[in-house]
């Protein structure tokens, strides 16, 4: 299932020859499938057997308007985690009723907006924050709905910084006896109607072991509840499916909603996942140019602040250059134009290049616009989109205006 492919010598997305793009819009320039976008959602939304399950898309992963409405038209609802994702998924249309809110350290803004839009839950990460949600609903004189996020003390393996689930990280409620009490405040507050527990380990995850254990956490929490009489609409298993990059194969969607769906079967709660990269990743390129050949080094047009996977986490994302017919392979490191030497997209490619070509960085759906930054002054890419074999432009590359807008002198 990839929508990226050569025909004729020539690096295609779906019916559009990524040279013809690139000539275009120029580079770097970030290229996604729409037909990839909705087979990925419908790869989870097809997935469920028991009609009451809901995929709520990690809109973090990818937040481009058209993006989203084209997740959202697919049935799938939305992870948010911050004010600006609510107003994105509120704008393209989203029901909030399949709107879930996670994060840390949500603001006060945040969860009054939250609650006015009457989303279907808060995942509360501290006993603070379940005081402040009722606090503020209290003042809105309105009931605001949570689940209880729990740290399940699971470690999910893959890179440190994307582990969430172990004693120790910031996410979720740890203490059996602080999650209990804190259900039982929630089910008697005239301001809060607890609707479920959640839980998410980690992301780019291998195996469904860790899902399957905590699963069993999730469930022998909520039997405790029932045995005080607290029933739960939902249980939310989170995201974290991880994708291939290099040739790694993890599980599908189907293999994960098969098991779990299997495992809510004894059960009347519904289950609720918070899928992002495996819906993004292998959705969108990013196009650049290799500007410099100099030793060993391909200088291409992008750079660390337009894909910091590789500098942040050592990523390896597959780079391939648009005309496909490779002979005089050579092994190169992928560099950007950033004055830092963890500015690299790539270490020991192995490709056939020369001054003017232009590479594909594939697999970047995920992560990778959402996290580009102005370092160094630099515009952020354009974004694209391919629908057969129309090409839109769904985010205008930056300008220098656009830098500047904020900016002012201080005698001004
Ligand atoms: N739910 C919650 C509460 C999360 O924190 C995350 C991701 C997800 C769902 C979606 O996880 P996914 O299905 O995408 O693995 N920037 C890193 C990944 C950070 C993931 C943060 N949380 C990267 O580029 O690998």
């Amino acid at each position: 299932m990839n929508n990226f492919e050569y025909i004729s010598g020539s690096l295609f997305c779906e019916d559009v020859d990524l040279l013809a793009v690139a000539n275009e819009y120029g580079t770097p320039a970030y290229v996604y499938s729409k037909d990839a976008i909705i087979k990925n959602a419908k790869s989870y939304v097809d997935s469920f057997t028991n009609s009451t399950s809901l995929a709520c898309f990690a809109v973090k992963s990818l937040s481009n308007l058209s993006i989203l409405k084209i997740i959202n038209d697919s049935g799938c609802g939305f992870d948010i985690v911050s004010g600006g994702e609510l107003q994105r998924v509120l704008s393209v249309g989203a029901d909030p009723q399949k709107i879930i809110f996670s994060g840390v350290g949500k603001s006060k803004e945040e969860i009054k907006e939250a609650i006015k839009n009457k989303i279907l839950s808060f995942n509360v990460e501290s006993v603070s924050e379940l005081y402040k949600i009722e606090n503020i609903a209290k003042e809105l004189d309105a009931i605001a709905s949570i689940s209880i996020r729990i740290n399940p003390d699971i470690d999910s393996g893959g890179h440190d910084y994307i582990t969430t689930g172990r004693k120790g990280d910031k996410f979720g409620i740890s203490s059996t006896e602080d999650i209990l009490s804190l259900c039982k405040h929630a089910s008697s507050s005239s301001n809060l109607k607890l609707v479920g527990l959640a839980c998410h380990i980690g992301s780019q995850i291998m195996s469904l072991d860790g899902y399957e254990k905590s699963a069993n956490k999730v469930f022998e929490l909520a039997d405790k509840l029932l045995e005080l009489g607290i029933s739960l609409e939902f249980l939310d298993m989170g995201g974290g499916l991880g994708v291939s990059y290099e040739d790694e194969n993890p599980p599908s969607p189907k293999e994960l909603i098969a098991l779990l769906e299997n495992k809510f079967l004894e059960r009347n709660e519904r289950l609720i996942l918070e899928p992002g990269r495996s819906i993004s990743a292998n959705t969108g390129v990013l196009l650049t140019k290799v500007e410099f050949i100099k030793e060993n080094f391909l200088i291409v047009d992008a750079a660390m602040n337009d894909l910091l996977r590789p500098a942040l986490y050592k990523a390896v994302h597959t780079i391939s250059n648009l005309k496909g017919d490779q002979k005089n392979l050579k092994r190169w490191n992928v560099v950007g134009p950033v004055c830092e030497s963890s500015d690299f997209l790539g270490k020991n490619v192995e490709l056939e290049a020369v001054e003017g070509d232009i590479l594909a960085i594939r697999n970047v759906g995920a992560y990778g616009f959402v996290m580009a930054s102005n370092y160094n002054s630099r515009l952020r890419p354009c974004e694209i989109l391919i629908d057969g074999d129309k090409t839109k432009i769904v985010r205008k590359r930056e300008s220098m205006d656009d830098l500047l807008a904020l900016e002012r002198f201080t005698d001004d």
